[in-house]
């Protein structure tokens, strides 16, 4: 037994000394950075894969805004790779399998199907050819009478087409040009590869700062567990399209979850894994020498989190990043951190970055948002959502029913009282649209690298200068000795 002679130290224990800054504008400073050692973001923010926090919705959002979502897992393995394809068919620049339908089907049964997926048009193919196309436009007026959309559709001799090399630019002019709204990809061999829609080039002018792939679609994380069905999980995931999977169990320092990184690693070598979770500079090593491309740390820092209540073992967040970013250097590779759990306010990640995460993930702030499933309901006459840990009872149940290939309402088949949960179910107030927070999350960054006399997140961590402060100091931090609504 022994007792370490540092304490350990988390987000409130600690504030950055400012430095001389020769920022004028917080616009002169770049947020960009890592996820992965081949993966970019603008933003330093990713939704944390919680039955509570990120689905497609959430994961569109994210990426919408420069970070990036992790779909939980929590799901059958079929639900869990649709909603992939959800985020990657939101926005793409070219949409790989667009919506069709056959020349003989009714009228009827074509608007069904646009209602259906929510899509303004219908690709039209007659054994395996592209055959035309027909629009909500096409079909507003047309009498039932018509009969088969053969006769309501635009003809393949009347599309404008494109090549699959075409540019967004190209794509636009082309749509400009012709004043469509679609346009059909076509190999030299007259097989469709895709579909251009302008609806989405539009999106991606508004949006520059979009965390895409290399075909313009939305970039999105899935998590895989490490038990023996998730290599069939992990192989559906990457055909779905998943641009990142999140080994993601309590205890990653473990020998399965490093047998899993080596075996994902070798059986899918161009894969990025994200591994974790740890605490300790022997466990970032060990996951960074498996073949991990990031590494994730937090035992016990986040919100909804009993593990260091009920375990007894944990490292105060702050010192957990420092120490797992050593554990790194030590392994001889140059991937990055993640910070998970316990972001409670811009201030906490711009701790978390200085200290050497070069992204947060963050699963209680976003929980009260839109985009997180579930909706907000009244409670003592204020909106909340409900948010639970992952090793919460009903997170856990709902697990094993999923593992059982059963939904949520399906009938309890166990005792319940043998769980011991590492989580808890809770409660968040509404919060609205998760763009606000992100806002205030990102200004604050901003801020707090001009503090630091930083233009990026590397500088900041280069320059960053903590100072233990006492209780007296964490109370001087916050507003005090005001009356406050
Ligand atoms: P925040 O503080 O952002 O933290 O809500 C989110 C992170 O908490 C972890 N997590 C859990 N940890 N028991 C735990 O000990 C749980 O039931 C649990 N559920 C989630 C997870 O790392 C998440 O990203």
């Amino acid at each position: 037994m022994q007792i370490r002679p540092h304490k350990g130290l988390t987000f409130d224990d600690v504030l950055l000394i400012p430095r001389r800054s020769s920022i004028t504008s917080r616009q002169d400073v770049d947020t960009a950075t890592r996820l992965t050692a081949s993966i970019n973001l603008k933003i330093p923010i990713m939704s944390a894969n919680m039955d509570t926090v990120t689905e497609a919705r959430m994961a569109i959002a994210m990426a919408r805004a420069g970070g990036i979502g992790i779909l939980h897992r929590f799901m059958s393995i079929e639900h869990q790779a649709r909603e992939v394809k959800m985020v990657k068919r939101a926005q793409g620049f070219i949409i790989e399998h667009p919506y069709n339908i056959g020349p003989d089907a009714t009228i009827e049964q074509a608007r069904a199907l646009m209602d259906r997926h929510k899509v303004g048009a219908l690709i039209v193919m007659d054994a395996g050819k592209l055959v035309g196309l027909v629009s909500q436009r096409d079909l507003m007026l047309a009498p039932a009478s018509l009969g088969a959309i053969r006769a309501a559709m635009t003809p393949r001799e009347r599309l404008v087409t494109a090549k699959p090399d075409v540019s967004v630019d190209e794509a636009r002019e082309l749509l400009y040009k012709h004043r469509i709204e679609k346009l059909p990809v076509l190999d030299k061999d007259d097989n469709l590869v895709g579909l251009i829609t302008s609806r989405d080039l539009i999106k991606l002018n508004q949006s520059p700062d979009v965390t895409t792939d290399e075909k313009g679609r939305l970039r999105v994380g899935a998590a895989i567990g490490v038990t023996k069905g998730e290599r069939e999980r992990v192989a559906a995931l990457l055909d779905a399209g998943a641009d990142v999977l999140v080994l993601d169990i309590a205890h990653g320092h473990a020998d399965h979850c490093i047998q899993m990184v080596k075996s994902v690693r070798a059986d899918f070598p161009k894969a990025q894994i994200i591994a974790g979770n740890v605490a300790s500079r022997e466990g970032a090593r060990e996951l960074a020498e498996a073949g991990a491309d990031a590494i994730k740390v937090g035992i016990g820092p986040g919100s909804i989190c009993t593990t260091r209540i009920v375990t007894g073992f944990g490292v105060p967040q702050l010192t957990a990043i420092m120490d797992s970013a050593a554990g790194v250097k030590d392994a001889g590779r140059d991937i990055p951190l993640i910070a998970d759990g316990g972001i409670r306010t811009p201030g906490d990640l711009v701790k978390a970055l200085a200290a050497g995460a070069e992204t947060a993930m963050i699963g209680g702030l976003f929980a009260g948002c839109d985009e997180a499933p579930g909706s907000p309901v009244l409670r003592d006459g204020k909106k909340v959502k409900v948010v639970r840990g992952m090793a919460s009872l009903g997170a856990t149940m709902n697990r094993r029913k999923a593992e059982r290939g059963e939904d949520e309402s399906a009938e309890d088949q166990e005792d319940w009282s043998k769980v011991v949960p590492e989580g808890v179910e809770a409660v968040v107030p509404y919060r609205g649209n998760v763009s606000e927070i992100l806002h205030q999350l990102v200004g604050g960054l901003r801020s707090g690298l001009s503090y630091g006399g930083a233009h990026n997140i590397r500088e900041l961590q280069e320059k960053a200068e903590f100072i233990e402060i006492t209780p007296a100091g964490i109370r001087e931090s916050n507003s005090h000795d005001v009356d406050r609504d």
